[in-house]
This record gives structure tokens, C-alpha cells and sequence, in this order.
């Protein structure tokens, strides 16, 4: 496919048919990694990955679907041939990730960052400005479960937006993408939905790992005050970046996550528990970063930070 972009400030005109076939590259086969690798795949378009794993083919399965897929990974051909590099790693090796491939892209392979957390692209903007780059946040549930199939635990919604000018012309991505696996949206203002998410993640996550409980127990009355305190210090520092939220709103949408995740382990629940590095530094770290810079006063924010980063170091203490 091939798709041109003009060097001058004029929007794309070329709408891309949802069904014409692209070659896409997906960097990070987890759990959403490999169900969009599957649902990209069964939409007709060339899927392939790229890993840490040496196999030069990767199965691909979803949980109830009957057929299996057998799926190239680390083709440097298919990299020089990428229509999309749907860049799936977590946060924290969004960096280390990237770098590796760029030699191979042309300047028309598009870019689509799709994970937890915010911060990820501010210190590759000069080398991403080569490239028509995208954010998306997904609600997807998704696990891998012990055979490395992928369990969808719930359907969700997709929302893409362009990070640089490039980007912004590449609304067809979307489509594409519904097209696969509904719903899927396109926002002209992709922050908005990025910082819808991240204060998700800074409500839940941190509290769920510290306490080591399950997404519902946040609903417990011993635990809302803390959670209403940590929801308005978010609240202040969406308003100051510019995003229209109310703090009771904010606070039912949180509850309705919190209410349909109950049973949920969070991913920053299940690193702790495990021993991994969390993804504070992109979730509340990110939060933080920006509370500063708007001198918005974050104090309980900052103590969960602190109590994460301990466990990081220290695991639990039973
Ligand atoms: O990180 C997670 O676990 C999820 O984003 C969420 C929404 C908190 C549900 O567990």
C-alpha cells in the first residue's frame, strides 16, 4: 500500500477502504498484542510480529475461537514492507523497543503506540516527527493465559488519534481497526482519551497493588475516602492540562470501571505480586511530572508512588 504524504499542511484526501489488505508489523506479541495479531489477521491483512522470542514463527490463539494461527515473527522483510507498526510493549520498553526497527521503516510506515500509561513518546518526538505516528488507548481485557493463548476477558473500545501532524491525516486507521475489531473510534484530540484512561490507572492500579486486592474491593467503605482524595488530586490536574472533567464525574466513570472490573487483579496488582517492575513511572510518575509543572499540590498521589516504588524494591511483606 502505498500511502503519500504531502510536506505541506494539506490533509490527506485518500480514503484507505477498511478491507484492502495492509502489512502490519505488531511489536510486543502479549495478551492485546496478539489479539489485535488475531482479529488484524482474520480481517484479511498481512499480520506479522516482532519479539524477544527467536522463533521465526509464533502461534496465535484466542480463547473460543476454533482455528489457530501461525504467525512470522522478527521478519525483517515484513518490516521494510509495513504498511503499520502497532507498538504494543508496556511503557517502560517503549524506548528499547522502537529503536531497533527504525533503520528498516520508509517514512510512510505508520506508527501506533497502543498501551497503559502517558510519557512514552515526549523524549522520541524529533525522531518520531519522521514518521505519521498515532496514540490509541484500548479497554480491551485481555490475559495470556498459561498456554500462551490469549483469554479476551472484555470487549472494550479502541480510540486512535494522530500525535503529529503526519498522524492526524491517518483517520482511515481507524476504520481499519473497527473493521477487525469493533468498536473502534477516531478522536481528533487524543489526549483527552489518554487522560481519561491514565486516571483510571492511577486510581486502581497503585491502591490495588499496595492493598493487594481485587479492583472491587475498592468499592468497600473502609477504602473511600483515600479513593476520593486520590480521584480529586487527579481531577485538579486534568483541569489545569485543559481536559473538560468534572470531579464527580470523574469519580462515577472510575465506579463504573471499578464496578465492572471487580473481579479483576490489575496489571500493577499482578507485577507487585510477582516481583516485576510496575508501570508507576508512566502512570502516577507521569501524573506526578505534570502536577509539578502546573504546581498542582498531589500529596496522597505522591505517598502511593512512594509505596509502590518500595515494593518494587522490597516485594511484600506478609
Ligand atoms: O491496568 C489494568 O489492570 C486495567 O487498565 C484496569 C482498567 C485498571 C483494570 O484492571
Amino acid at each position: 500500500m502505498n500511502i503519500a504524504f504531502s510536506t505541506a499542511n494539506i490533509i490527506l484526501s485518500k480514503t484507505i477502504p477498511a478491507a484492502e489488505t495492509m502489512n502490519i508489523v505488531i511489536l510486543g506479541p502479549g495478551a492485546i498484542g496478539k489479539l489485535w495479531a488475531y482479529h488484524l489477521n482474520k480481517a484479511g491483512h498481512r499480520v506479522s510480529l516482532w519479539s524477544r522470542k527467536t522463533e521465526r514463527v509464533l502461534s496465535v490463539a484466542v480463547e473460543h475461537k476454533t482455528e489457530s494461527l501461525l504467525v512470522q515473527n522478527n521478519n525483517e522483510h515484513r518490516l521494510k514492507e509495513a504498511d503499520i507498526i502497532l507498538i504494543t510493549v508496556k511503557a517502560r520498553q517503549v524506548e528499547n523497543a522502537i529503536h531497533p526497527l527504525l533503520p528498516y521503516l520508509s517514512q510512510e510506515t505508520i506508527l501506533l503506540f497502543m498501551h497503559n500509561g502517558m510519557g512514552t513518546t515526549d523524549l522520541l518526538t524529533a525522531t518520531l516527527a519522521k514518521y505519521p505516528t498515532l496514540l490509541a488507548t484500548t479497554s480491551h481485557g485481555a490475559m495470556l493465559t498459561a498456554s500462551g493463548s490469549v483469554a479476551h476477558t472484555g470487549r472494550g473500545n479502541t480510540i486512535i488519534g494522530g500525535l503529529n501532524e503526519k498522524g492526524k491525516q491517518c483517520r482511515f486507521i481507524a476504520d481499519v481497526f473497527h473493521h477487525a475489531l469493533p468498536n473502534t473510534e477516531w478522536t481528533q484530540d487524543i489526549y483527552q482519551a489518554l487522560w481519561h484512561k491514565l486516571s483510571v490507572n492511577c486510581a486502581i492500579n497503585p491502591l490495588t497493588a499496595i492493598l493487594q486486592c481485587k479492583n472491587g474491593d475498592l468499592a468497600k467503605a473502609q477504602n473511600q475516602a483515600m479513593l476520593s482524595t486520590i480521584i480529586d488530586e487527579i481531577s485538579r490536574v486534568m483541569q489545569s492540562e485543559g481536559i473538560d472533567i468534572q470531579k464527580n464525574r470523574l469519580r462515577s466513570q472510575i465506579n463504573t470501571v471499578i464496578q465492572a472490573t471487580a473481579e479483576n487483579l490489575s496489571s500493577m496488582n499482578r507485577d507487585i505480586a510477582l516481583g516485576r517492575v510496575t508501570e508507576i513511572e508512566f502512570i502516577t510518575g507521569y501524573l506526578l511530572k505534570r502536577a509539578r509543572y502546573h504546581n498542582v499540590a498531589v500529596p496522597e498521589n505522591e505517598k502511593l508512588y512512594n509505596q509502590v516504588k518500595e515494593l518494587e524494591r522490597n516485594g511484600i511483606t506478609k
